[in-house]
């Protein structure tokens, strides 16, 4: 097949109709939705691969809601989520990373779901040329009437798909619908997403740990003690450290890997730093699909209920047998 066109790919379009088909009952919608997704990521792609010569990198001089610096392909990333979902007819109400409020799609474009996302996480990598990605999870609205935020709080563990883009050496969707989860790297000759990586699943146990070892004198003890194990092993080899400081490019090593990946709480941030609607439930969501676990040391991160859609929440995820060691330590420290 090397050189050649393959006549007959699984592109990401011919996937989820695919996907669609099997549901009796499905409208489309959903198909609909994933299609608007996928122009604004190839579009962003773009983006991300010309932001030097298109002037797209710095600062746009504006702060978002956690008071972070935007930067021009956030500003952009951000607008063509939000323009490409609204004009699918299949969303109501939009959550994003850089919007303060929900975003409330027009009467005459509404459709029945939700959608939370980060349009370009990762941002303090851009300007060095380092991965970056998009993250997001689709919701079904589960009341009647009008769309509020209120409607936007459900647990993770309602989503009915979730995924992410990478912008990496190459850019790729993980998607999952509910069941598997699949990997599809986008093709630029074609300009379509090919599936590559069919039925993901994460090692039960992986070599690497990672998470922002500079904050170690704010972390509590379970994690200090869970990182100090795995450096100074009874028996064994110690594990090796891994840290992009991009979620999508930690995460997506860990599915393919193995390992663990943690934005514990510090003494400074009581709840973490990284986002429970649009970071933390869809990864946990691919996590979980693909056999493993995401927890907030506690409980799992898809059981959390939202109060608030920017608020923060600790997470380790990864290989199942690598997060119950994690959980094994919060229980001992608990006592
Ligand atoms: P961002 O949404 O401002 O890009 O921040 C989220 C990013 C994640 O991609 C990454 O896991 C984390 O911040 C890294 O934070 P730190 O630099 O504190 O390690
Ligand atoms: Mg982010």
């Amino acid at each position: 097949m090397s050189g050649q066109l393959d006549t007959n790919c699984m592109t990401l379009t011919r996937f989820v109709i695919a996907e669609q088909r099997k549901a009796p009952d499905a409208t489309g919608e959903l198909t609909t939705l994933l299609n608007a997704l996928l122009t604004a990521v190839k579009a962003v792609s773009s983006a991300v691969r010309k932001a030097g010569i298109a002037k797209l990198y710095g600062i746009a001089g504006t702060t978002n809601v956690q008071g972070e610096e935007v930067k021009k392909l956030d500003v952009l990333a951000n607008d063509l989520f939000i323009n490409m979902l609204k004009s699918s007819f299949a969303t109501c109400l939009l959550v994003s990373e850089e919007n303060d409020k929900v975003i409330e799609v027009e009467v005459e474009k509404q459709g029945k779901y939700i959608v939370a996302f980060d349009p370009l996480d990762g941002s303090s990598n851009i300007d060095c040329l380092v991965s970056i990605g998009s993250i997001f999870a689709i919701y079904k609205k589960e009341s009647d009437g009008p769309p509020t935020e209120q409607d936007a709080l459900i647990p993770g563990r309602k989503i009915v798909a979730a995924g992410y883009a990478l912008y990496g050496s190459a850019t790729m969707i993980v998607l999952s619908l509910g069941d598997s989860v699949n990997g599809f790297m986008l093709d630029p000759a074609i300009g379509e997403f090919v599936l590559t990586e069919p039925q993901m699943t994460i090692p039960k146990r992986g070599k690497i740990y990672s998470i922002n070892e500079g904050y170690e004198a704010l972390w509590d003890d379970a994690v200090k003690e869970y990182v100090r194990n795995k450096k100074y092993p009874k028996s064994g080899k110690p594990l090796g450290a891994r840290y992009v400081g991009s979620m999508v490019a930690d995460v997506h090593r860990t599915l393919k890997y193995g390992g663990i990946f943690m934005y514990p709480a510090t003494k400074d941030a009581p709840k973490g730093k990284l986002r429970l609607m649009y970071e933390c439930n869809p990864m946990s969501f691919i996590i979980e699909k693909a056999g493993g676990q995401a927890t907030t040391g506690k409980i799992p991160i898809l059981d959390v209920v939202p109060t608030s859609i920017h608020q923060r929440c600790p997470i380790f995820l990864g290989s199942f047998d690598d997060v119950n060691d994690v959980k094994a330590l919060y229980a001992k420290h608990e006592q």
